[in-house]
């Protein structure tokens, strides 16, 4: 039995619950899976033999509570240590300044021996080799997949699926609302105008600073450095150009010579930037909207392109799930 506590219960945790209701008879191919504790910013629910995952989800939707307990300032170490659980699934929200409550949650149970799910990029994007250590000293699993990419499965790609390649370098489209933007500039709207459309349509945060800027994609990249190239770096060694200077004459000009602009992320053993890029009309990378993309580079089998939702409550919870089972799997 494999017992499961999800920390951070919005969009993605909530997500992750439902999808867990949903696949029952998938996961239960893999062995037996409870959740026994979920936490938000505010509550809990913890129970060793099971939370009511529906009325949960419930009371989430009708009070903004996932629980009856209130945490009372309690730390989130402290709840983790209340419940029983062997995998810890983390979605709270990404701080990419010191980490967080998420860094914290990680540490905490990677040194108690439990394995962790992580979509939240600040620790990963700050501490990657630091936990990396950690989980190795404690003998946990580690996965990440919808840090980076949300459902476009990248990094398994990279270490599973293109084992014993040479990955020689990743290049990809790692912001769905930036690529939006570009794209309406494209049909000739002015960036403002763009981004006020994004944040309409829910695309982009009501502060969309660390998606236009490049911040978001330069976590991303330094995730994909530190786990695909086994680089030992953090966001603060990306170069990061955004894409809040690009201008309407710059895409027509683009366009004149047969190129989009797109924010491009690029990483290898000696490259790790984002920055505005020519990309040629046709090209995998010259994609228009909110999906992302990235073309890997490999010795053998020469590029390989992978294509997905970059985020969204069910997409960011399949990659969830993928590393749940590929945990169930290893821990059978
Ligand atoms: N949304 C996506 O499509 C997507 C895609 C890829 C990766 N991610 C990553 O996934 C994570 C979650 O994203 P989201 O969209 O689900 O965010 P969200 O909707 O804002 O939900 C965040 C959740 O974390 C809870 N929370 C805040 N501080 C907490 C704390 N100290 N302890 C425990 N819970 C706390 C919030 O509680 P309340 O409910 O009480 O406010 C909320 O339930 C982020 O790190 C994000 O970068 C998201």
């Amino acid at each position: 039995m494999m017992k499961a506590f999800i920390s951070g219960f919005g969009t993605v945790g909530q997500g992750v619950l439902e999808l867990i209701i949903m696949k029952g008879d998938v996961i239960s191919k893999y062995g037996d899976l409870t959740v026994t504790g979920v936490m938000d910013s505010k509550s809990y629910d913890v129970n060793d033999k099971g939370i009511c995952g529906l009325s949960v989800l419930g009371k989430k939707k009708n009070s903004g509570r996932c629980g009856d307990k209130d945490r009372n300032g309690m730390e989130g170490k402290d709840i983790l240590d209340m419940a029983d659980y062997d995998v810890l699934i983390e979605c709270t929200p990404t701080n990419i300044e010191d980490g967080g409550e998420g860094l914290k949650n990680i540490k905490h149970a990677l040194s108690k021996g439990k394995d962790v799910i992580t979509v939240n990029k600040g620790p990963l994007a700050l501490k990657f080799r630091e936990l990396s250590d950690l989980a190795a000293k404690n003998g946990c699993i580690m996965r990440y997949e919808g840090s980076v990419g949300g459902a476009m499965p990248i990094i398994n790609l990279c270490r599973e699926s293109l084992v014993g390649q040479k990955i020689k370098s990743i290049n990809g489209i790692f912001n769905g609302t930036c690529n939006f933007i570009l794209s309406r500039m494209d049909s000739g709207m002015p960036f403002q105008q763009a981004l006020k459309e994004a944040q309409q349509l829910g695309y982009a945060e009501t502060d969309p600073t660390y998606d236009i800027k490049g911040i978001d994609s330069a976590c991303k990249v330094a995730i994909l450095a530190n786990a695909v190239f086994g680089r030992n770096v953090t966001i603060k060694d990306v170069s990061i150009i955004g894409i809040d200077t690009i201008t309407q004459e710059a895409i027509a000009l683009a366009a004149e010579n047969n190129m989009v602009i797109r924010l491009i992320g690029e990483v290898s053993e000696t490259r790790l930037n984002v920055s505005p890029r020519l990309i040629p009309k046709g090209h995998p990378l010259s994609i228009t909207g909110t999906l992302n993309t990235a073309v890997v580079e490999t010795d053998f089998a020469g590029p390989v392109t992978v294509s997905g939702r970059g985020a969204g409550r069910s997409e960011t919870a399949s990659a969830i799930l993928s590393d749940l089972i590929a945990v169930m799997k290893e821990r059978k």
